[in-house]
């Protein structure tokens, strides 16, 4: 079920808090790998996973509310250390006596801790230092639970706690400290793994890059694997990873739809054909996908469109290779937990996923997903291992229908010429004023309207562009980049001067929501 099969791993219970994610990151940025799993799972079921920690996560509700997330009060006698966080220290508390009740004064945002106990989970932590709380409730009775009391802050007087009753090891934060808020959280958990779990640093890319080959390797045996390769930073990942691992017995499929950015296959096909010599089948579909696109000005039907075409075409390239058994493809973790088919239980928001590229079962091919286990960040740096270029490594996302969704109204060749001239020279001024790592994406957006100008001495009527640049974490949510504006009169002037048909450049300043990052 895990599929790393790492050595030690921290298994995280998952109550639903929307941290949880961050909880486990911290812990693999800390060098020891850690999964989600669901809460429910028996103690046995627990146990036989093998960690060397178990973290009960936060989540929205109270313990005492009816259908309350828990778990088998078995996973405080298993002899593994536990910490709980808010939620999850409460249930802990719970489950070993104390009661939970109504806080008198609810605590959200920073508050002074003030620790009394240093000795381990709070090891050469200040004695007064900030952190991040969020709850209404609070433990009491605690003797019941044989708790000793590490922290406080004024208003909660279990901000941290122990109990060693019965050989148990278990700890208990009422904040957390997964959060940036908490300035010493990272140490705080540290001290977790390191000091009270024995963990070891040893969770590195370069380990993961061999074993994941190895995995490859031997469940591939002597069968050809086939990759859809979009150029983006999970499928090239995938791509040079199972290359690695197989060389010759991977063929890499990239469909050319006509929608793409100026120079992209060029950049895809020397990356992969001349410096990975790895074996690049490049089918050129545009021809098809325009044909589809002619008179379409609906978004949603474009996006259906496409993605039958890509299918298609997928299809037909697949069928001319031979003795193919696998589909690889770059699904990562939060996709994994997100879609449910993970271990992880109650995670709140589904994320919608219209990647064109998620090619249907019916394609008969058995799936292999080596980044299964792997957050966003920790591809790029395993792709920084595997030797893939900064080019690559660090893009920002593209939609898997491309530029189609970014020429507002009927998609045509000559419409799409002029955007991705446009294109090209915002990504240029981007990364030359060094704000590309800065931002999260960047593009051009064709709008279908004409508007009047003035060059020389005539009057034009001409296309309009809008500049879309914005920040975000998770894509969900996002602000508008402020770029500087000598570097949006740059780009605004090269445009207007070097491309053909464009007389008025405009930047977007919504964020999202109300707006989305895309148009269309
Ligand atoms: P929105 O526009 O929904 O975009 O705020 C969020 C992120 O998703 C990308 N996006 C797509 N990706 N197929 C994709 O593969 C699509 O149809 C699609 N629509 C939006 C968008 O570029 C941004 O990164």
């Amino acid at each position: 079920m895990i599929e790393s099969q790492q050595e030690q791993v921290i298994l995280i219970l998952d109550f639903g808090s929307q941290t949880a994610q961050l909880i486990a990151r911290r812990v693999r940025e800390a060098g020891v790998f850690s999964v989600l799993v669901d809460p429910a799972l028996p103690a046995s079921e627990i146990a036989n996973l093998n960690p060397k920690g178990i973290i009960l996560s936060g989540g929205p509700a109270s313990v005492y509310d009816e259908g309350a997330p828990r778990c088998d009060p078995g996973v405080l006698d298993l002899g593994v250390p536990v910490l709980g966080i808010c939620y999850g220290m409460q249930l802990a508390c719970q489950m070993l006596g104390a009661d939970i009740v109504r806080a008198d004064h609810r605590e959200y945002g920073r508050a002074n801790l003030q620790i009394t106990d240093s000795s381990d989970l709070f090891g050469a932590i200040p004695e007064r230092t900030t952190v991040w709380m969020s709850h209404g409730d609070q433990i009491s009775n605690t003797d019941q639970a044989g708790l000793q009391v590490l922290a406080s802050t004024p208003t909660c007087p279990m901000g941290g706690v122990r109990s060693t009753r019965n050989g148990r090891r278990f700890y208990g934060v009422q904040f957390h400290p997964e959060v940036t808020h908490t300035p010493h959280g990272g140490e705080i958990l540290q001290n977790f793994l390191f000091e009270i779990c024995g963990c070891a640093s040893t969770w590195r890319m370069a380990d993961f890059a061999q074993s994941a080959c190895e995995r490859i390797h031997r469940r591939v045996g002597d069968a050809h694997v086939i990759c859809g390769l979009s150029g983006g930073v999970d499928s090239s990942v995938v791509a040079a990873l199972i290359h690695k691992a197989i060389g010759t017995q991977l063929t890499c499929v990239f469909v050319d739809t006509g929608l793409l950015r100026k120079n992209e296959r060029e950049l895809v096909k020397a990356t992969f054909r001349d410096h990975f010599r790895l074996d690049l089948k490049v089918v050129d579909a545009s021809a098809s996908f325009l044909a589809d696109l002619a008179g379409v000005t609906d978004p949603q039907e474009k996006r259906r469109l496409i993605g039958h075409r890509f299918i298609d075409v997928f299809k037909e390239a697949a069928a001319g290779i031979d003795n193919v058994r696998f589909l690889a493809q770059g699904t990562l973790y939060p996709d994994v937990i997100e879609s449910g088919h993970g271990l992880a239980g109650k995670s709140a928001n589904i994320k919608l996923h219209h990647n064109v590229g998620g090619l249907p079962e019916e394609l008969g091919f058995e799936l292999i997903e080596p980044l299964r286990d792997l957050f966003k960040d920790e591809v790029r740096k395993l792709g920084e291992v595997l030797g893939l270029p900064d080019a690559i490594v660090w893009r920002h996302p593209f939609p898997g229908p491309g530029l189609a969704v970014r020429v507002m109204g009927e998609v045509t060749p000559d419409r799409l010429h002029t955007l991705c001239e446009c294109d090209e020279i915002l990504l240029e001024e981007i990364v030359s004023a060094e704000l590309y790592r800065r931002t999260s994406q960047v593009f051009a957006v064709l709008l279908p309207v004409q508007s009047v100008g003035v060059m020389g001495d005539g009057r034009t009527y001409e296309n309009v562009v809008a500049i879309r640049a914005v920040e975000t974490q998770d894509f969900m949510t996002a602000d508008w980049a402020r770029i500087p504006y000598d570097v949006l009169a740059r780009i605004s002037n090269r445009i207007i001067n070097e491309v053909r048909g464009v007389n008025r450049v405009v930047y977007d300043i919504s964020s999202k929501p109300p707006a989305t990052i895309e148009w269309e």
